[in-house]
């Protein structure tokens, strides 16, 4: 039984020996952890301290297969391993545990994995989850991961991703928070705080990462793991920011990242990883390597062979090595022979060895790995009822002409059409790690339990495949409403799965067409793990609702939507671009010296000849099921000193019949500065629920930290002189305006 356990986990490797009864073998107390790390650092051998900076993999592939032939079980066996990913379940935690207990020095080993949304209860993509902008639901999603995760041996997630995403044709947006650094720096405190609570060591907290450092999300055309080249400002005024977030909100570990930036291996650069994460923002925890990012390099041309990344990837402070069997192999030679820094391999064992002294893992190495808890987490109900609430938060109404929305309860007759129409393991998206797709609830399900009396008929046509079914189509026109289910299917977005053109795939915009043509109102129901371009759909529908890739709850939560027992309220974390002339493309838009004024008169002006400069969907876009206006805007000081605050309040109003939640948004423009500044930066949000004819005061702090910004030196400055101050219900469409003054010499 032990043997078939280990099998599964790590097949491949051969099993030598008897497995030890788990026991633990170092009984500690838990005070005092940097004492007990250098007492343990004193004993280790130089094989040793390489060991627990190597990290191996489970028979759970997350990349390409590495050359390596070691016998893994035997590695750990003899303290050559420090952390197993793609390592899951109690039983098989505890298995692995009690291998690396008979080592020399009986350290226990790190179970990390990609929990990215969810574990066995899958809640919506993490981009989705950004649509909501409700960070305590964020959290809370997190959490949720966390207690399943936890109770099911796993140590460590590689998450958040808070790579900063503006370029839609790079299928990894979908593991983010999106296009903006405000609010992906607030998602990422979030989602650390929910993974990790306020301090490692409790049985339900595991370590949270802080990946891709960095800049990955800006690689070349949108094409993974494709180089990046930007100007040091940019990096630290757009890219650097939600890392940063994540240090201050305590997160465990970093992940470096596969790219080059400005020609240096972000896995060797001391740049990133020394000077700014280790040294300027004194991040205490460890950093690891992405998959083979350390032997990586090699391909990348920047060092010969394996024994150099090692030195390069040790050099550049990179802590730990997974799956690249660099340290393993070559680590000890390198420090003998006086080519690695041997202070920089200490601190690395130190970092590791901290945070599984933090988990408590030396007390008890078994702690995360309790079958009865297992049991009992994994069928506690209310996770699912959480999960629902997170995806019908997450969901964004892109139009509702004539009120098509919420459905009326008097319809006869619902069609629902479309290739997602009974989908389920498209509606979880990527990186599922325990889920069974046979749990989740099809929008079809959803539909039929919320239609009450009406009749659902299910209409089969693909749309993604082969040709469309017209006698099927003309089904659809005896119906009072068409529900149209369009998208991508889930491998279309996530890692390694960049798009060159991010239009509705197959002849889904046609199969919208021929039921159009019926003179039914055709309401879409669009699911992506990335902006899409739909425009026949966006021109046509008589109602879209993006639903992203909602989880394991996700056709109720559509249909609660639909059917109006939640009244949406996502707002987009990315700008939807009209065509792909215009990608990448954010809100985050530079004043030129020739702006277009107006869309008709464009001759010498920064333009396009073929399209608009503007995108489909704002950032920030949204629509509800009620209305609301922004009124008395009020600005405590026009002029503020360097070390002085104002206030700016206004009135938001629910003028429509319904109650529902707006995201009130707060953007800043310095007008003149030193450096051109973007016509618009979120500084602020606020979610606000208000019943229907309710009014409520808003009130946002303005300082001079939200009015600085990178200069060309790389200091944080704030420079005197003019701010536009703007308060809108999205990006393009700002109600309230006036300007601040900042006085004084900076
Ligand atoms: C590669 C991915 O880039 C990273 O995000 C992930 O955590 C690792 N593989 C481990 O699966």
């Amino acid at each position: 039984m032990k043997r078939a356990l280990l099998f599964t986990a790590l097949a491949g490797c051969a099993t030598t020996g008897a497995l030890a009864a788990p026991a633990n073998p170092m009984p500690m107390p838990s005070q005092d952890i940097p004492a007990r790390v250098e007492a343990l650092l004193r004993q280790m051998t130089l094989e040793e301290k390489a060991g627990q900076l190597n990290q191996l993999s489970g028979k759970d592939f997350t990349g390409p297969e590495t050359a390596s032939k070691t016998n893994k079980l035997k590695d750990i066996r003899e303290g050559h391993v420090g952390s197993m990913l793609n390592i899951r379940g109690v039983a098989q935690t505890r298995e692995i545990q009690a291998l690396a207990l008979q080592s020399r020095l009986k350290i226990p080993l790190l179970f990390g994995l990609d929990v990215i949304h969810g574990y066995k209860t899958v809640f919506p993509v993490p981009l989705g989850e950004a649509a909501s902008w409700d960070l305590e639901a964020i959290e809370q999603s997190a959490r949720i991961a966390a207690l399943e995760a936890s109770a099911s041996g796993v140590h460590w997630t590689f998450a958040p991703m808070v790579d900063i995403g503006r370029d839609p044709r790079w299928g990894r947006v979908m593991e983010g928070a999106g296009e903006d650094v405000f609010l992906g720096s607030s998602i990422a405190r979030a989602r650390v705080h929910g993974f990790q609570t306020d301090k490692l060591g409790g049985v339900d907290a595991i370590m949270a990462t802080a990946k891709h450092f960095a800049a990955y999300g800006a690689a070349i055309a949108g094409r993974d793991y494709n180089a990046v080249d930007m100007s040091e400002q940019q990096l630290h005024e757009t890219y650097l920011p939600p890392f940063h977030a994540a240090v201050d909100a305590g997160v465990a570990t970093f992940m470096n990242a596969f790219n080059t930036l400005n020609g240096i291996p972000a896995t060797a650069s001391t740049m990133l990883q020394r000077d700014i994460l280790k040294g300027s923002w004194k991040f205490p925890g460890f950093v690891v390597s992405d998959w083979g990012s350390v032997r990586e390099m090699v391909v990348h041309g920047y060092v010969a062979d394996l024994s150099g990344a090692a030195q390069a990837a040790m050099a550049g402070g990179s802590d730990m090595d997974m799956e690249g069997h660099a340290y393993r192999t070559h680590l000890p030679e390198l420090a003998r022979a006086g080519k690695v820094n041997m202070a920089q391999v200490d601190d690395a064992v130190r970092r590791v060895l901290t945070k599984k002294f933090e988990l408590g893992l030396f007390d008890d190495p078994y702690r995360f790995s309790d079958a009865e808890r297992e049991k009992r987490v994994m069928a506690d109900p209310s996770h699912r009822a959480i999960a629902r609430d997170v995806a019908r938060k997450s969901m964004v109404l892109l139009k509702n002409e004539r009120a098509t929305l919420p459905l009326a309860r008097t319809l006869q007759r619902i069609a629902v059409v479309g290739p997602f129409a009974d989908a389920r393991r498209d509606l979880e998206g990527g990186w599922i790690v325990q889920s069974d797709a046979a749990n989740v609830v099809s929008l079809l399900d959803g539909i039929r339990s919320h239609a009450g009396s009406a009749k659902v008929d299910h209409i089969k046509v693909d749309g993604l495949q082969g040709a469309l079914d017209a006698k099927a189509i003309q089904q659809a026109a005896a119906a009072d409403v068409i529900v149209l289910a369009v998208g991508e299917t889930w491998d279309m977005s996530g890692e390694a799965k960049s798009r060159s053109d991010i239009s509705l795939p197959g002849r889904q915009e046609a199969l919208f067409a021929a039921l159009q043509a019926t003179g039914k109102p055709v309401v879409a129901v669009i699911f992506a793990g990335r902006p899409l371009i739909f425009n026949h759909i966006a021109d046509g529908a008589a109602a879209i609702l993006y639903a992203w890739f909602p989880g394991s709850e996700g056709g109720n939560a559509v249909a609660d939507v639909l059917f109006g027992d939640h009244n949406p309220a996502g707002r987009l974390p990315m700008t939807f671009p009209r065509n792909m002339g215009q990608v990448p493309i954010s809100y985050v838009q530079y004043q030129t010296g020739r702006p277009v004024r107006d869309e008709n008169s464009i001759v010498y002006k920064s333009a396009y000849i073929d399209s608009p400069n503007t995108p489909r969907y704002a950032f920030g876009y949204g629509l509800s099921y009620t209305s609301f206006a922004y009124s008395d805007l009020r600005l405590s000081k026009k002029r503020i000193g360097p070390t002085e605050q104002a206030t700016l309040s206004f009135t938001l109003t629910n003028t429509g019949k319904r109650a529902g939640a707006e995201v009130a948004q707060l953007y800043l423009h310095d007008r003149v500065a030193s450096l051109v500044r973007p016509l618009k930066e979120l500084k602020g949000f606020q979610r606000v629920v208000l019943q229907p004819g309710e009014s409520r005061t808003l009130s946002f702090t303005i300082d001079q930290a939200m009015l600085s910004f990178i200069n060309a030196r790389l200091q944080r400055v704030a420079e005197p002189g003019e701010f536009d101050v703007m308060v809108g219900a999205s990006s393009d469409d700002i109600r309230l305006n006036t300007v601040l003054e900042l006085g004084g010499a900076m």
